[in-house]
C-alpha cells in the first residue's frame, strides 16, 4: 500500500470535510508524504518564488482593476488616479509593476536551474513543455498588460509590434489589422488587451501551472546532482532514502527564500520602483500620442534579448520576416531541449567542458543580446548599410548578428556537444 492510500482517521471539522473532500488526503500526497529530493540548493526556490509572484500580480491586479479605465480617453487619467489619489494605490501599482519584472526575473532563475541540471530531460519533458507553453503566456501577459496606461511608449511598442505580424507573408496586413481591431492601434485594442490581460491569459497561466506542479508530483523532483531518488527505496517504508517529506522541510525553506525574497522586492518598490527605467520607463509618464513617434523605442529588458534578434536579421526583398521568425524561433526552440540533450547524465556537476562552455556563451550571448536591445536606432545604425566592423551603428548591428548566431548554435549543435562530452560518472545517490 502507497504511503498516500494509509486509512487517515481525522475528527471533527476536518473529519467532516474529509469524509466530503479528499483535503487530508490531497495535503498528505502533495505535501507531508509528498518526497523532495534531500539536497535541493539555491536554484529551487524560484519554483516557489515563482508562484508567489504568480500570486502577487493577481491579487495587486484585481485591486488595480476596480479604478482602472480600459478606455483610450481615460485609461492614462485612471492610472495617474491610482497613483495619487486612491488610497495606498501608488503601492498597489508599483507591486504590480515591480512584480512583472521580479516574474521575469524569477522565472528566467527558475529556467536556468532546469538548464544547468537537465531537469528538461526523461522524465520530466512534459513539466518542461508546461513551463515553456507558460514562458510564452507569460510573454503575452506583459505584452498586453503593458499596454494598458496608455503611455507613449505602452502605443508605440504596441503599434511596433503588432505591425510585425503585418510581415507574415500572404496574410500579413490583415493579420495585423486583426489583431488591432483597427488600422492603428486605438480604443478597440486597448479593449480587446485588456480583456485578454486580466482574465484569457491569467485563466490559462493558473490552469497550465497546475498542469505543470501536477506533472512534477507524479514523476518527482529532479536535484542538483540529477540523480533519481525513485531508484533507491527504503524496502520497509517504501520511501526514497535521499528523499524527505517536502512538509515541514521544504515549506520550512521556502519561507525563509520568500522572506529574503520579499525584503528585496519591499526595497525595490519603496526606494526605486522605476529601477532607473528598466521597470517603468520615463516616456511611459507621457499620455499616448498617436502624432508623435518617440525618438527611441525599446521594449521593457525582459523581452530586449528577443528584439536584438529581431532587430539583427537583415531584410529579405525588404520583408522583415525572416526577422520575426527568427524571434518566434529563439523562444520556441526551447520545446525541444528535451530531445537535443543527448548528454550521459542530467547534471552539470557531472558534465565536461563542451557543455559548460556552451552554456556560458550562450547566457552570455543573452546579455549582451539583452544590453543590445536596450539601444537606441542610432547605435545600431540602419541594417546593411555601410562598411561592417567601421562606426559604432555597424559594430553594435554586427554584434547582435554574432551572439546571435551563438544563441541558435547552442540548440543547434547541442546533440553533438553533449555526446561527445567527456562527462564523470553519476553517482547512485545524491550527494551533500
Ligand atoms: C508561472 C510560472 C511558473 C511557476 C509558478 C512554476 C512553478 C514551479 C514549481 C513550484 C516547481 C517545483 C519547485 C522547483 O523545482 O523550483 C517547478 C518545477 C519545475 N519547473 Fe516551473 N514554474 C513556472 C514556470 C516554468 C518555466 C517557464 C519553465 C521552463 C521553461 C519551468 C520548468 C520547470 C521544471 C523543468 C521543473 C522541475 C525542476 C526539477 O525538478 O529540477 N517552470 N515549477
Amino acid at each position: 500500500m502507497a504511503a498516500a492510500d494509509k486509512i487517515v482517521t481525522t475528527t471533527g471539522l476536518l473529519g467532516w470535510v474529509d469524509e466530503r473532500f479528499p483535503l487530508t488526503k490531497l495535503f498528505r500526497e502533495h505535501m507531508s508524504e509528498y518526497y523532495a529530493p534531500k539536497n535541493f540548493n539555491f536554484f529551487y526556490f524560484f519554483g516557489a518564488l515563482s508562484l508567489l509572484v504568480l500570486v502577487n500580480q493577481i491579487l495587486t491586479g484585481i485591486f488595480l482593476t476596480m479604478h482602472y479605465k480600459p478606455d483610450a480617453a481615460s485609461a492614462f487619467a485612471s492610472v495617474e488616479y491610482i497613483m495619487r489619489e486612491v488610497n495606498f494605490g501608488w503601492l498597489i501599482r508599483y507591486m504590480h509593476s515591480t512584480g512583472a519584472s521580479a516574474f521575469f526575473i524569477v522565472v528566467y532563475l527558475h529556467m536556468f536551474r532546469g538548464l544547468i541540471y537537465g531537469s528538461y530531460r526523461k522524465p520530466r519533458e512534459l513539466i518542461w513543455i508546461f513551463g515553456v507553453i507558460i514562458f510564452l503566456m507569460l510573454m503575452g501577459e506583459a505584452f498586453f498588460g503593458y499596454l494598458l496606461p496608455w503611455g507613449q511608449m505602452s502605443f508605440w511598442g504596441a503599434q511596433v509590434i503588432v505591425n510585425l505580424f503585418g510581415a507574415v507573408p500572404f496574410i500579413g496586413p490583415d493579420l495585423s489589422v486583426w489583431i488591432r481591431g483597427d488600422f492603428v492601434v486605438s480604443d478597440a485594442t486597448l479593449n480587446r488587451f485588456f480583456a485578454f490581460h486580466v482574465i484569457a491569459l491569467p485563466l490559462a497561466i493558473c490552469g497550465l501551472v497546475a498542469a505543470h506542479i501536477m506533472a512534477l508530483h507524479e514523476v518527482g523532483s529532479n536535484n542538483p546532482d540529477g540523480v533519481e531518488i525513485k531508484k533507491t527505496k527504503d524496502p520497509v517504508t517504501g520511501h526514497p532514502l535521499d528523499g524527505i517529506p517536502f512538509h515541514p522541510y521544504y515549506t520550512v525553506k521556502d519561507l525563509f527564500g520568500v522572506s529574503v525574497f520579499l525584503f528585496v522586492f519591499c526595497t525595490v518598490i519603496f526606494f526605486a520602483p522605476e529601477m532607473g527605467g528598466y521597470f517603468l520607463e520615463a516616456n511611459n509618464f507621457i499620455p499616448a500620442n498617436p502624432m508623435q513617434t518617440p525618438a527611441h523605442i525599446a521594449p521593457v529588458w525582459y523581452f530586449t534579448p528577443f528584439y536584438s534578434i529581431l532587430r539583427a536579421v537583415p531584410p529579405v526583398f525588404e520583408s522583415q520576416f525572416p526577422g520575426v521568425a527568427c524571434m518566434g524561433l529563439s523562444v520556441m526552440v526551447f520545446f525541444l531541449m528535451p530531445w537535443l540533450d543527448r548528454g550521459a547524465v542530467k547534471s552539470i556537476r557531472y558534465r565536461g567542458s563542451h557543455f559548460k562552455t556552451w552554456l556560458t556563451l550562450f547566457i552570455v550571448s543573452l546579455f549582451i543580446l539583452g544590453y543590445l536591445g536596450t539601444q537606441p536606432t542610432d547605435v545600431w545604425g540602419r541594417f546593411g548599410e555601410g562598411v561592417p566592423f567601421v562606426g559604432g551603428a555597424e559594430r553594435a548591428t554586427w554584434g547582435a548578428r554574432l551572439f546571435s548566431v551563438v544563441y541558435f548554435l547552442y540548440f543547434i549543435l547541442m546533440p553533438w556537444y553533449t555526446r561527445w562530452d567527456k562527462t564523470k560518472p553519476e553517482p547512485t545517490r545524491v550527494t551533500g
